[in-house]
C-alpha cells in the first residue's frame, strides 16, 4: 500500500518509519494515525522485520504534536472517542509490539509526538531534540497515554511540573531525566540506531519478544488511569478553555483562557 504521510523503508531486517508531513511539522493527522496503523501492523506480521526505528521528516521536527487544526468542532464525545481509538489502535500497539521500536527524536517532540516516542520501547535524540506536553495551554491534557508514560519514565514530580508548566525540555535535559538513553548529533541519530539493532539482533527475538511482554506487564496497573485519561481528555472539548486554546494557536496570538 502506499503511504500519503508516511515513507517506509526496509533495510535488511530493519524498518525505518518515517512520518512525513514536514510542513506540518509531522503533526498527527487522522490520515496520519490511520497510516501509522497500518504501516505498525504490517511490520508486526512481516517475519523479516527484527526491529523498527520511529523517526520524523525533516531537520526540525519528530511530531509536533496532534494536528489541532482538525481539533476545532470536536465535541466532548469526539475527544473521548480520539484518545480511547488512538490509545488503543496505535499507542498501546506500538507498546507491545513483539520486536524492539526505537524513537528516533529528530527535533520537536511536543503532545502527541513525544506520547508517541514514549509509546515506543526507547528513545535516542539528537541534540537539538525538544520535548514537552504542552496540552494544558491549550486547554486540554495529553490523551495518547503522556499523563501515565511520562511519570513512569521520568518520576512523577518531573511529569507533573512537564505537563503543569506546558514547557519544552532539551535533549540533555530529558537524558539527564531518563526520557531518552543516548542524544548524539542528527548525521549520527539514524546510524546510531542501527548501531543500537545491530546488538540487538545478535540476541534470540523470540526471548526478546518476551522480555518486551514481562516488562510491559509490570505496568499494567495504570490501565484505570489510561481510562480516567479518556474521560478527563474528551471532557476538555466541552470547555470554553479549549476554544480559546486551539483557536489562539491557529490564529498565531497568545491564548486569554476564560477560565483562569
Ligand atoms: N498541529 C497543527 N499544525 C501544526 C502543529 C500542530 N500540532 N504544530 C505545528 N504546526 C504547523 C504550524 O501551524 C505551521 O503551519 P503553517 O506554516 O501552515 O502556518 C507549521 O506547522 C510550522 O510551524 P510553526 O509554528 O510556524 O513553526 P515554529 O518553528 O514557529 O514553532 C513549534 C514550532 C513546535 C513551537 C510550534 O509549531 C508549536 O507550538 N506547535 C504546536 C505544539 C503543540 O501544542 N502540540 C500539542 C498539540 S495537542
Amino acid at each position: 500500500m502506499a503511504y500519503k504521510t508516511i515513507q517506509l523503508q526496509k533495510e535488511t531486517s530493519t524498518a525505518l518509519v518515517t512520518i512525513d508531513r514536514p510542513n506540518k511539522l509531522n503533526a498527527l493527522n487522522k490520515e496520519t494515525i490511520e497510516e501509522l496503523e497500518d504501516v505498525f501492523k504490517g511490520l508486526q506480521k512481516d517475519k523479516k522485520i527484527k526491529a523498527i526505528i520511529l523517526t520524523g521528516s525533516g531537520e526540525k521536527a519528530f511530531v509536533a504534536g496532534a494536528d489541532i487544526s482538525e481539533f476545532s468542532d470536536y465535541s466532548v464525545k469526539d475527544g473521548k472517542k480520539l484518545a480511547a481509538k488512538g490509545q488503543k489502535k496505535l499507542f498501546d500497539f506500538i507498546e507491545n509490539l513483539s520486536k524492539p521500536v526505537i524513537a528516533a527524536i529528530n527535533g520537536f517532540a511536543l503532545g502527541g509526538g513525544l506520547e508517541l516516542a514514549m509509546a515506543c520501547h526507547f528513545r535516542v535524540a539528537s541534540d537539538n531534540a525538544k520535548m514537552g506536553l504542552p496540552e494544558v495551554s491549550l486547554g486540554l491534557i495529553p490523551g495518547y497515554g503522556g499523563t501515565q508514560r511520562l511519570p513512569q519514565l521520568v518520576g512523577k514530580g518531573r511529569a507533573m511540573e512537564m505537563i503543569m508548566t506546558a514547557g519544552m525540555i532539551t535533549a540533555e535535559q530529558a537524558y539527564a531525566y531518563g526520557l531518552v538513553n543516548h542524544v548524539t548529533t542528527q548525521e549520527e541519530l539514524i546510524p546510531l540506531c542501527h548501531k543500537i539493532i545491530s546488538k540487538i539482533s545478535n540476541n534470540s527475538s523470540v526471548a526478546i519478544s518476551y522480555a518486551i511482554k514481562a516488562v510491559n506487564a509490570g505496568f499494567k496497573n495504570t490501565v484505570n488511569g489510561y481510562e480516567q485519561e479518556i474521560e478527563a481528555f474528551g471532557a476538555c472539548f466541552g470547555t470554553e478553555d479549549f476554544t480559546e486554546g486551539t483557536t489562539a494557536f491557529l490564529e498565531k496570538r497568545k491564548a486569554s483562557f476564560p477560565g483562569s
